[in-house]
């Protein structure tokens, strides 16, 4: 159950209605609906090519979807241009992959502010604060290549939350770390955006992450199933 009870007015952070993909002859998603409602966390799982990635995409607003609409904190976005889609979603999205895209000639504490440059939105000082949370206190003149695996996905995390997002979108987040790391990470993630108040929705195959979730959606041949099947 989400920790948060919040109006029903309150529209949700992220939200997919109908969501249809395919490529070429390959259908990936037939008509995927989910809700992420602020300060909520909602974990997607499912096998290896069963479109994960893809409907991640799709609600990150980086594809358009073939089908089926995108919402984010209430306003429709699939249907805007590339480049005001872009602006919005820096100031609306965090985004966090498997790796962790961090410029190398940037550093660390210029890394964090890049959405904050992007958007208007956040302040140096935010992005210091959230350095300290994530446990990076001292290394903000550091440059990513100093850098372990797990303080790197520790600054994408930061990074992701410095613009005051509605949501953060991670995609196999801890994919590249051990398993230590990975679950400080995970836990780094979501703790952060609960407080922030910002809706998570964590894409895994690694079933340790989905206990941080408060619910978990399987997708299956293109669609949520009801069933948790073994994916191992
Ligand atoms: N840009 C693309 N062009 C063609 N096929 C794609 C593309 N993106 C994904 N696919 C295919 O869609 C299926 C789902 O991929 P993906 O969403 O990456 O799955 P997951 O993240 O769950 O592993 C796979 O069969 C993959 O090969
Ligand atoms: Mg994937």
């Amino acid at each position: 159950m989400p920790r948060v009870s919040l109006p029903l007015s309150v529209p949700p952070a992220l939200e997919g209605r109908d969501l249809q993909q395919a490529f070429g002859p390959q259908t990936v998603l037939r008509g995927v609906t989910l809700q992420v409602r602020p300060g909520e966390v909602v974990a997607v799982t499912g096998p290896s090519g069963s479109g994960k990635s893809t409907l991640l995409h799709l609600l990150g607003g980086l594809d358009t979807p073939q089908g089926g609409e995108v919402h984010w904190a209430g306003t429709r976005v699939d249907t805007l241009g590339t480049q005001v889609r872009a602006q919005r979603r820096a100031a609306q999205l965090g985004l966090v992959f498997q790796h962790h895209y961090l410029l190398e000639d940037l550093s660390v504490l210029d890394n964090v502010l890049i959405p904050t440059r992007l958007s208007g939105r956040g302040d140096e000082g935010r992005a210091r604060d959230l350095l300290g949370r994530v446990g990076l206190a001292g290394r903000e003149g550091a440059y990513p290549g100093v850098l372990s695996g797990g303080e790197r996905q520790r600054v994408a995390v930061a990074r992701a939350l410095a613009a005051h997002p509605a949501a953060v979108l991670a995609d196999e987040p801890t994919g590249s770390l051990d398993r230590a790391n990975a679950q400080a990470v995970a836990q780094l993630l979501v703790n952060l955006a609960r407080e922030e108040g910002a809706g998570v929705l964590l894409v895994t195959h690694d079933d340790r992450l989905t206990r941080y979730a408060d619910r978990t959606l399987h997708l299956l041949d293109g669609q949520f199933t009801d069933e948790a099947p073994d994916f191992a």
